[in-house]
């Protein structure tokens, strides 16, 4: 990437403030997936080993300023200790007088994980105060929140106003993967696009008609092409408002000629539960009482004989309601075909949290060649806009100046 990164400074002695995604998903305080901190540990290991001494800071949710017990960052400095093999101490807070004294006491080698950042309003504010007290705890800034970047907060943006801003391993990782989709893709380039809604992937789905020589739309957003085409659906949920859109969609597939294909059949079910009995029907043949539930075989087979043409691969969104086993056939099917297709010398690239979630559960993430652990983050990279905590950091050619010698 075109940034500096922590392999290009001389941590040794410095005290270096991280910003990470540690964003997991918890239920009950229990953390069901651990991805984004195991994606996180290299960064923190290289700089723990390089004599650094680090400030790590993330985000939990959506607390909107306001502390919340069950956004405390308590699970995941416990599951971080876990996989260092060492205690993590923690604050009680992002900022203020407490906080201050335990990164005073903080020497090479040691770690401390701030409480969640979003607890102050001032940090999506991107409040420059607050930005400038984050920054004075530490040398160096280093942000390897990845899944963040496309936020301008205190900690991703305006930190960097204060301190050195260099990339983490992680941020470095993705940028780079994602890039590949980016500049001169291998082609063709096909993208599988799925998951509930059409809205917020209006963007990159006209993006990537830019790109792709083929999208395959599936999941619950197909429903709305579907119902654009004047398809009856039974109750399966169609975004009424996104009618327009998805015609808008279509017409600009047809003028770029890029094949965009839809599901011809689907699994049903009278509703979501993990007792619903399901059916396969034609696509126009769902009946009244019935929704679509997941990609039937039919589309499976078609996409998958589509797909097998391909040199660059995509994929952000499950093609069913994967959580329900009845109706995961489909993601799970898309998951591990485009695992098989990497060894075949395919780039495949999986973004976005439900698609991600499916390929973790199958076991098959080593098995891609890259999965990123941002959601809007790897979208709105697609997209082609500039993500501000990407754009904030130092340039690959800049010099580096480190005040406040060693610590
Ligand atoms: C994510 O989960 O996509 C990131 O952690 C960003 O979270 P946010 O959408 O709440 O800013």
């Amino acid at each position: 990437m075109d940034a500096k990164t922590v392999r290009d400074v001389d941590v040794g002695g410095k005290r270096v403030f991280v910003r990470a995604d540690l964003n997991v998903p918890l239920d009950d305080n229990r953390i069901t997936d651990d991805n984004r901190i195991r994606a996180s540990l290299p960064t923190i290991v290289y700089l723990l080993e390089h004599g650094a001494s680090v400030v790590l800071a993330s985000h939990l949710g959506r607390p909107k300023g306001k502390v919340n017990d069950a956004l405390r960052l308590r699970p995941v400095a416990e599951r971080l200790g876990q996989l260092l093999g060492r205690p993590v101490r923690m604050t009680g807070d992002a900022l203020g007088p407490g906080v201050q004294v335990a990164v005073d006491k903080l020497q090479p080698g040691d770690l401390l994980l701030l409480e969640n950042l979003r607890f102050h309003a001032a940090e999506e504010a991107n409040d420059p105060e607050f930005a400038e007290a984050l920054a004075g705890l530490a040398d160096l800034y280093v942000n390897d929140a990845f899944g963040a970047a496309h936020r301008a907060h205190a900690s991703t943006e305006g930190i960097t106003h204060h301190l050195p801003a260099v990339a983490g391993l992680l941020m470095e990782r993705e940028v780079d993967a994602l890039t590949r989709l980016l500049v001169r893709p291998a082609r063709p380039f096909h993208a599988v696009i799925g998951g509930a809604k059409v809205s917020g992937k209006l963007e990159v789905l006209e993006a990537l008609l830019s790109r792709c020589q083929a999208v395959l739309v599936g999941g619950g957003m197909a429903n709305t092409f579907l119902a654009a085409k004047g398809i009856e659906l039974g109750k399966s949920l169609v975004e009424e408002d996104q009618l327009g859109a998805a015609e808008h969609i279509m017409s600009e597939a047809r003028r770029k000629r890029v094949r965009l294909m839809l599901p011809t059949d689907a699994v049903v079910a009278p509703q979501i539960h993990h007792r619903a009995r399901v059916r396969t029907v034609t696509i126009g043949e769902v009946p009244k009482d019935m929704m679509v539930v997941d990609i039937g075989p039919e589309t499976l087979t078609a996409f998958t004989e589509h797909l097998a043409k391909a040199q660059t691969i995509f994929w952000n969104g499950p093609m069913g309601v994967f959580e329900m086993p009845q109706m995961a056939d489909g993601t799970n099917a898309m998951a591990r075909f485009i695992a098989g297709r990497t060894a075949k010398g395919v780039v495949t690239v999986v973004g976005g949290g439900d698609s991600v979630a499916a390929v973790e559960q199958l076991g098959l993430a080593d098995r891609m060649t890259h999965v990123s652990t941002g959601g809007g983050a790897s979208l709105e990279f697609l997209e082609g806009k500039t993500l501000p905590g990407v754009a904030a950091l130092l340039p690959a050619d800049a010099e580096i100046e480190l005040d406040g010698g060693s610590r």
